[in-house]
């Protein structure tokens, strides 16, 4: 398999992660709806459920494989025949179907949630994929907990399902525990021991347990990992997962990386509008990249430094996210260029003088109010005694 170097792919699992979440499950034809904003967004691969968990799950699986034809359509199992059997079932309409099997890595789940040893655990995983491989080309193997995982364990397993047919290894950072610099490691040190890791790409897949999912992806990348797992809005399980709009913008951002990807950047407004609003999910404000507060800018010192150039207060422009604008919001905390910025906007040109005289007057309503609009401000232009 011949791959571009500096090409990371884009696995998107906000219809089986993110979908996880209590209060978030979507119907079949709501799902295809996204599925297929998530195709416009050029995303690689789709993780579209994990269709022995349910008969509905099963189902979104088969008509999403229908419904979308650009990306591999993936579907989860767990490591046994049962799961990876309804797999192969509900991909069989995948134009290039994918599945992702996979077991606990560390000691701690090994141990307490499967009461197994190193050797057993190391035999299910290879026997699933070398099973799902008969059926599947494309196995991607996930190492649950390889947050946790002892590296050497984690090395030799890696190297067992690589040689057993993987074709995508992925190394969660299931519960959201490293610090960027032990999960970056992580991937180096499998990057330079396993003896087979060219014929796979290696995955990130992190948690935001910590809220360090965003940076510990970029650092398996910067490893050496070529495909990053995450979702629209970082919803997932708990505090969810890596936000690919982040992830995504990070390298558009720093291209010193030398990684691209094949996303559509200015589809990520929308789709995240459509996300939460489908999955009854509230964007917080202040969340990077698509919250509403993103691009807009709200004390004296920032506003004054934006209108004079708005490079001066911006990384990112909101067109390349497809955000309506920047806005420059008025409060008790504005500045006089703010409020000039706006007057002028409206109509109203004042000298020097009348700008000072204004100004006094609106602190006073800013203060009485948390924001001002257009409506304030014509109201206290034209009747002032009354704004
Ligand atoms: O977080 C995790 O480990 C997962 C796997 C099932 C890939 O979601
Ligand atoms: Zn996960």
């Amino acid at each position: 398999m011949l791959h571009d170097p500096k090409r990371v792919y884009v696995f998107d699992t906000t219809l089986r992660d993110g979908e996880q979440v209590p209060g978030c499950q979507l119907t079949t034809p709501e799902k295809i709806e996204i599925a297929k904003e998530l195709e416009a967004l050029g995303v690689d691969i789709i993780e579209a459920g994990f269709p022995i968990s349910s008969p509905g799950d099963f189902q979104s699986v088969v008509e999403l494989s229908k419904a979308v034809t650009e990306p591999i359509i993936c579907a989860l199992t767990r490591a046994n025949k049962g799961d990876i059997d309804s797999a192969v079932a509900a991909l069989q309409y995948a134009k290039r179907p994918r599945i992702h099997t996979g077991i606990g890595s560390s000691d701690m789940h090994i141990k307490n949630k499967f009461n197994s040893t190193r050797e057993e655990i190391l035999e299910r995983a290879v026997d699933a994929v070398k099973y799902a491989k008969k059926s599947v080309e494309d196995i991607e193997f996930y190492a649950e907990d390889a947050g946790r995982a002892d590296v050497h364990f984690l090395a030799q397993m890696v190297e067992a399902v690589i040689a057993a047919g993987a074709t995508v290894v992925n190394i969660p950072d299931t519960n959201g525990y490293c610090l960027p610099d032990q999960y970056g490691s992580k991937i180096k040190f499998l990057k330079e021991n396993v003896k087979n890791i060219d014929q796979a790409i290696i995955s990130v897949h992190c948690h935001n347990d910590l809220g360090l999912a965003t940076a510990n992806s970029i650092a398996g990348l910067q490893n050496g990992a070529r495909q990053i797992e995450g979702t629209i809005n970082g919803i997932g399980e708990r505090a969810g997962n890596t936000s690919i709009e982040e992830v995504v913008m990070i390298l558009k951002t720093h291209q010193i990386l030398g990684l691209h990807t094949n996303i559509n950047t200015k589809n990520f407004y929308e789709l995240s509008r459509m996300v939460s609003s489908q999955m009854r999910m509230p964007v917080q404000p202040n969340k990077a990249i698509v919250g509403s507060n993103a691009f807009a800018h709200s004390s004296g010192i920032h506003q004054d430094g934006f209108l004079k150039n708005r490079e001066n207060y911006e990384i990112i422009r909101p067109e390349d996210v497809g955000f309506p604008d920047a806005s420059i919001v008025l409060t008790a905390r504005s500045g006089r260029h703010a409020l000039k910025f706006h007057l002028e906007r409206l109509g109203f040109n004042l000298s020097k003088e009348e700008l000072s005289e204004v100004y006094h007057r609106f602190l006073v309503i800013a203060d009485s109010k948390l924001d001002i609009n257009d409506q304030d401000l014509l109201l206290m232009m034209v009747k002032p005694q009354m704004a």
